[in-house]
C-alpha cells in the first residue's frame, strides 16, 4: 500500500491509473478506523480495480471545536488495517494541502439539510460538501461508497454530485453492528465501558420499535422510542424522527413515504452517537 500526502502526488499515479484503463474507488473517511469503514473498504476493492482510502479530520465540518480536538486519531492502527485489508493507496492530506486558502463556498441543499443533523449541527454539511467535493476533485474516483450510519450525509452527498454532475457513482453501504447491536463509529472509543455497555440501548430500542412500528401511528412510535432512551439517566435524545427516506422530511403517516427511516442522535454521556432504522411500510 502506498501512503501519499501530497495531492499532485496522487494526481500522478491516478493519471497513470486511468492511462492503464483501472476504476477507481474511494472511500474517504476521518480515521480511527473499524469494521465499518473496513466494509465500505472490501466492497470497493470488489467493486473497482484500485481502492484508495482517504484519511482527513475535517476542520470545517466541526461546528463544536472540542468535539474537533477530541476526535480520535489513530494514524499507525488505520494504516496497518487498511494495508491488512488490501487498500492500495492511503491519501492522507495536511490542513494546509486540503484549505491552502479558507474555504468560503456556500452550498444550498434546500430542504435536504434543514432537517435532524443539519439543524443541530449548523454548517456542518457545507463543511462536508466543502471537503467531499475537494477530495473529488483530486481522486477523480469512478465510484465513492459511504456508510448509511450516516443517513443524511449519503442523501446530502448524492445531492452534492447531481449539483456539481461530478461523474463519479456513490454507493451506500448497510451499517455494521457491534454484536449487542451498536452501530459501529469512531466515537464509540470514547465511551467510558459502562457507557458502552448503556449504548446497546439505542438499537436495541430501534429494533425493538420495528416490531410493533406497522400497528401504531408514526407520532405514537416517535414518542415512545424517545421516553424508552431518556429512561436511562445516562442518555439522552437530542432527536428522533421519522422521515421520508427519499427527502428526509419528517412523515406523520406510514402512507406518506417510499420507504420510511427513523433517524436519531443520543448523548450518551458527553458523547453524540447517531443510528437510524427502515421501517417496514404496514401491509
Ligand atoms: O463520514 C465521514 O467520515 C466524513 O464526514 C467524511 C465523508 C470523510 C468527510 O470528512
Amino acid at each position: 500500500m502506498q501512503i501519499i500526502h501530497a495531492i499532485a502526488d496522487l494526481q500522478k499515479e491516478i493519471s497513470r491509473l486511468k492511462n492503464d484503463n483501472k476504476s477507481i474507488g474511494f472511500v474517504p473517511t476521518m480515521g480511527a478506523l473499524h469494521q465499518g469503514h473496513l466494509s465500505l473498504v472490501k466492497e470497493c476493492l470488489a467493486e473497482t480495480d484500485h481502492c484508495i482510502v482517504s484519511i482527513f479530520v475535517n476542520p470545517t465540518q466541526f461546528n463544536d471545536r472540542k468535539d474537533f480536538q477530541l476526535y480520535p486519531q489513530k494514524f499507525k492502527d488505520d494504516g496497518e488495517l487498511l494495508k491488512e485489508t488490501g487498500c492500495h493507496i492511503l491519501f492522507a492530506p495536511s490542513e494546509q494541502e486540503m484549505y491552502p486558502e479558507p474555504d468560503n463556498r456556500m452550498f444550498d441543499f434546500g430542504e435536504l439539510d434543514k432537517v435532524m443533523e443539519g439543524k443541530f449541527r449548523p454548517g456542518h454539511f457545507n463543511g462536508v460538501a466543502q471537503i467531499v467535493s475537494k477530495l473529488f476533485d483530486a481522486v477523480k474516483p469512478d465510484k465513492a461508497f459511504f456508510g448509511e450510519k450516516d443517513f443524511q450525509q449519503l442523501a446530502i452527498i448524492r445531492e452534492l454530485v447531481k449539483q456539481l454532475q461530478l461523474p463519479v457513482k456513490i454507493i451506500g453501504c448497510p451499517i455494521v453492528r457491534e454484536q449487542d447491536g451498536l452501530a459501529m463509529s469512531s466515537r464509540n472509543m470514547r465511551l467510558t465501558i459502562g457507557e458502552r455497555q448503556i449504548a446497546t440501548k439505542i438499537a436495541q430500542t430501534l429494533f425493538k420499535s420495528c416490531t410493533f412500528a406497522s400497528l401504531k401511528k408514526i407520532p405514537e412510535v416517535t414518542e415512545w422510542v424517545i421516553k424508552e432512551i431518556n429512561s436511562e439517566p445516562l442518555l439522552k435524545v437530542e432527536y428522533f424522527e421519522i422521515v421520508d427516506g427519499n427527502t428526509l422530511q419528517p412523515v406523520s403517516d406510514w402512507e406518506e413515504a417510499e420507504y420510511a427511516v427513523g433517524c436519531i442522535a443520543v448523548f450518551c454521556g458527553e458523547v453524540r452517537l447517531i443510528d437510524n432504522i427502515t421501517y417496514k411500510k404496514p401491509e
